[in-house]
């Protein structure tokens, strides 16, 4: 009988993924996948359809449409101070799912070790898998989320070859200080490691917190993979665009995986991104103080029928824990939830390497309207309250 890879064996179906198709099937309101149900800026929309009509339809370059590289560069000088070339350090793709696994594949060998935050963003296990890279994990530890300096350096050695990192922090809400940030960029320069580092929720901070990029501390701009995507800062996560930004050695590999991997992401749409990368800084704070009402809003409802949570100060979930509800195994608690309650959520188990450390945990997701989170709780209330 035919069979697939020993690589592929290796990992299971998105889990999150998999939430949202039982949550179609049984009419759940779906707190497990990560994308809004609002609608994306008007002008955002307005400037695709711009480009489809007047006959951006082929293949963009490989590597990103002109436009787009040029604003993706002018918005890291503007927030961040960070000179970018758009012509030797972007790699536009496919999302920033793509950007990730190019990026591991273009610089990563099998055998190299690749030191990993947990929880995890689930699609960091098979990016390294389909890689070959080993995973090294190393704990995040509620309630602030923050690392053992000693258990981060103890991971890293002669091996080592990357660190994934993500903040804003999906699923724990965590922005890394800059002080963490620092202990991190200290072992990356001292084993010459990678930092790839995922900053697609940069603008959904709350309380004050400030997103730091990785590539603006010393000695890292030149060893940091910047990734991002326009999925999540304006609300379009279906349309698949995202980038790299790298030296130029890294970004010329990330590059040609990129191309063959995928060729390029939508053409049209890269057109539509420059401009919503020019977007004014008023645009940023009005999405993070909308995020915030959400965020209050689900926080004081999960809350309310015995969810123990703490508010995340970036991102748009929350990782609440449902000891207190009688859940010992995470994964038969979110099904009874999308089946018998009709709220999706996400089994915490699939953000750990080891599921145990999650079982009794469960993400739920916020980037959705009043009125759905709303009627959310009220199915909770129905159904958990005793
Ligand atoms: C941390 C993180 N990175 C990447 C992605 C996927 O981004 P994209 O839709 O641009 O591929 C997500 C989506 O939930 C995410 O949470």
């Amino acid at each position: 009988m035919l069979d697939v890879s020993k690589k592929a064996k290796r990992f299971t179906e998105s889990v999150i993924r998999e939430m949202t198709r039982l949550c179609r099937q049984h009419g759940a309101v779906n707190l497990a996948q990560g994308f809004p149900d609002f609608p994306a800026p008007q002008a955002i929309k307005d400037a695709a359809c711009r480009a489809i009509e007047s006959d951006v339809n082929q293949y963009a370059i490989t590597w990103g449409a002109p436009a787009l590289r040029a604003a993706i560069a002018a918005k890291q000088r503007r927030c961040y101070g960070l000179e970018v070339d758009p012509e030797r350090e972007i790699a536009v793709t496919c999302g920033a799912t793509e950007a990730m696994i190019a990026s591991i594949l273009a610089i990563v060998d099998p055998g190299d070790e690749v030191v990993v935050f947990e929880p995890f963003y689930e699609n960091y296990g098979p990016d390294a898998i389909l890689a070959g890279a080993v995973p090294r994990f190393v704990s995040l530890r509620p309630p602030d989320w923050t690392f053992d300096p000693d258990e981060l350096a103890a991971a890293f050695g002669d091996k080592t070859r990357g660190i994934i990192l993500n903040t804003p922090n999906n699923p724990t809400g965590k922005v890394f200080t800059r002080d963490e940030l620092e202990t991190i960029a200290m072992l990356c320069r001292k084993w010459d490691v990678v930092a790839f580092s995922d900053e697609i929720y940069e603008h959904i901070v709350y309380d004050g917190a400030e997103h730091v990029p990785i590539a603006t501390l010393a000695g890292m701009a030149d060893r940091t993979v910047t990734i991002n995507a326009l999925s999540k800062t304006y609300s379009v996560t279906g349309w698949r665009v995202g980038w790299t930004i790298a030296s130029p050695q890294l970004t010329a590999g990330i590059r040609k995986v990129h191309d063959f991997l995928t060729v390029g992401a939508a053409a049209p749409l890269q057109e539509a991104g420059a401009v919503a990368l020019a977007f004014p800084d008023e645009y940023y704070r009005t999405l993070a103080s909308d995020y915030v009402v959400r965020r209050d809003l689900l926080l004081a409802g999960l809350r309310s029928v015995g969810f123990q949570c703490d508010a995340p100060r970036g991102a748009y979930y929350i990782l609440a824990d449902a000891a207190g509800l009688g859940c010992r195994d995470d994964v038969a608690f979110a099904r009874r939830l999308i089946e018998a309650v009709g709220v999706g959520a996400v089994p915490g188990s699939s953000f750990f390497s080891r599921p145990e450390l999650g079982r009794t945990l469960l993400r739920f997701a916020f980037p959705k309207t009043a009125d759905t989170l709303n009627e959310a709780v009220a199915r909770l209330q129905r159904g958990l309250a005793h």
